[in-house]
C-alpha cells in the first residue's frame, strides 16, 4: 500500500466533504448528529491555528484513506458549532425531532467536556480514523503517530486520547504507539479509557 501523508489544514475544499464522509463511519457523537455537523466541524478545525491533523492519499488512486486530528482544546472546535446561531438551531431542531437520545447525549457530553481540565503544554488526539477498506495495514497507527511528531514539534509535553472500552483497534494502534490507559469513565452511553502519553 502506497500512500503520501500531507497537512489536513491544505486539504482543497473539494475534498473535505471526503474527510467528513470517512469519518460518518466513525460511531462517536459527532457523526450521530449528522452529516452538517460532521462537515461543518472539520471545517472549522481547518480554519482554527491551534488545531493540526494529516491526511492520507493513495499514491495510485488519489483517493483519501483516513486523516486524524488534534488540538490542545476539543471543547473550543465544538463551542463554534454554535458560533453560527441560526445554522445551528436550525439543525439541532431537526436531530431533536428525528434522534432525541442524540441530543440528549450531546447534552451529556458537552457538561463532560466542559468538566475535562486542560492542562498547559499538552494536546488531545480528537480523532483517527481510517476508510474500512484501508484499515489493519498499519494505517491508523501511523495516522495517530503523525500527531504525536507534530505535537512535540510544536512543543507539546503530552498527548492525551480517549477511546471507547469496544473498541479494540483503536486501543491496539493508541497502546502501540506509547499510550497507557490512565482511567476509565462513563460519559452517558459511552464506556472511554483516557489514555495519555509523553511527548
Ligand atoms: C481505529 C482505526 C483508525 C484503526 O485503523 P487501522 O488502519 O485498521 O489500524 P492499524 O492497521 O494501525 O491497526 C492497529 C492495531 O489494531 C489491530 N486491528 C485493526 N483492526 C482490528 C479489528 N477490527 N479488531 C481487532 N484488532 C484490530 C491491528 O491488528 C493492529 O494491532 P497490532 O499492532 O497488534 O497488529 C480504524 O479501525 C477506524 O477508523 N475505526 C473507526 C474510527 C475510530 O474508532 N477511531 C479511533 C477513535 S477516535
Amino acid at each position: 500500500m502506497t500512500h503520501s501523508f500531507h497537512t489536513l489544514k491544505d486539504i482543497s475544499s473539494n475534498s473535505l466533504p471526503r474527510i467528513a464522509e470517512i469519518h460518518m463511519i466513525d460511531a462517536g457523537l459527532l457523526s450521530k448528529l449528522g452529516y452538517p455537523f460532521v462537515l461543518r466541524y472539520f471545517e472549522n478545525a481547518i480554519k482554527d491555528e491551534r488545531t493540526f491533523g494529516f491526511y492520507a492519499q493513495d499514491a495510485g488512486t488519489g483517493e483519501i484513506m483516513g486523516f486524524s486530528l488534534a488540538s490542545p482544546e476539543p471543547s473550543s472546535l465544538t463551542v463554534k458549532l454554535t458560533e453560527d446561531k441560526c445554522w445551528f438551531v436550525r439543525n439541532i431542531i431537526k436531530v431533536i425531532i428525528t434522534r432525541p437520545l442524540v441530543f440528549l447525549q450531546m447534552l451529556i457530553s458537552s457538561i463532560t467536556i466542559r468538566g475535562q481540565m486542560y492542562e498547559p503544554n499538552t494536546v488531545e488526539c480528537v480523532y483517527f480514523t481510517v476508510d474500512p477498506k484501508y484499515r489493519g495495514k498499519g494505517l491508523g497507527r501511523e495516522l495517530q503517530k503523525s500527531l504525536m511528531d507534530e505535537g512535540r514539534k510544536r512543543g507539546y509535553k503530552k498527548i492525551y486520547a480517549s477511546v471507547e472500552t469496544w473498541n479494540i483497534a483503536s486501543l491496539k494502534a493508541t497502546q502501540a504507539n506509547g499510550f497507557r490507559i490512565i482511567r476509565t469513565f462513563r460519559e452517558g452511553i459511552y464506556h472511554r479509557h483516557r489514555l495519555e502519553s509523553e511527548l
